[in-house]
């Protein structure tokens, strides 16, 4: 998925910031019911295959994302959670510290074996359906992020609390989306 996120960093990405109305490219949700609230921003992409397609399973579909993530406020745990898909996600601005863990039977909050400190540049690779992790921004300052992801795992974690939480969950108004993309232009210029 590293690789992926890199392509579509720098080759999908801009096309969908620097065209006119560019806040209207995206959907967005804002995330609030846990923490580090999330703006996000995020788009569903498509890659031909070519001749592998004819095995039925049609072009490579991903979804990308631009967060940004606030912080935490104090006394409060950020949620240590799995993702139902491969994801890769890169920091392009802030400071967040990271846990991760591993759920042996997948759904109980798995202990953490390893706790990083990620800043601008940073990258990692979720592809393990039993992979857990939380993020905590640091210095009392937004972190803001790309995340890319791939295909569902065959037996994602639900968890049917998040899961009706997440649908009650509201867009970004279009002054939070025309900051965001402000925000992600300036990464792109030089
Ligand atoms: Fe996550």
């Amino acid at each position: 998925m590293l690789e992926i996120l890199k392509r579509i960093k720098e080759e999908e990405i801009p096309k969908f910031l620097f065209t006119e109305g560019s806040e209207t490219n995206w959907e967005s949700l804002n995330i609030d019911y846990a923490h580090p609230h999330v703006h996000r921003l995020y788009k569903d992409l498509e890659f031909s295959r070519g001749r592998n397609e004819k095995d039925g399973k049609g072009p490579s579909k991903y979804r990308v994302y631009l967060h940004k993530l606030f912080p935490v406020p104090p006394f409060t745990k950020p949620l240590f959670h799995p993702h139902p898909w491969k994801s890769a996600i890169e920091i392009m601005e802030g400071k967040y510290k990271m846990g991760i863990g591993h759920s042996d039977d997948g759904y109980k909050t798995p202990e953490e074996d390893a706790i990083l400190i990620l800043t601008p540049g940073s990258s990692y690779d979720m592809s393990n359906e039993k992979g857990w992790h939380y993020v905590y921004p640091l210095d009392n300052k937004p972190v803001y992020s790309i995340m890319v992801t791939g295909e569902q795992f065959p037996n994602p974690i639900t968890n049917e609390v998040w899961e009706s939480i997440s649908e009650g969950l509201k867009p970004l108004t279009y002054g939070q989306k025309v900051e965001m993309i402000s925000k992600f232009q300036d990464f792109y210029k030089f």
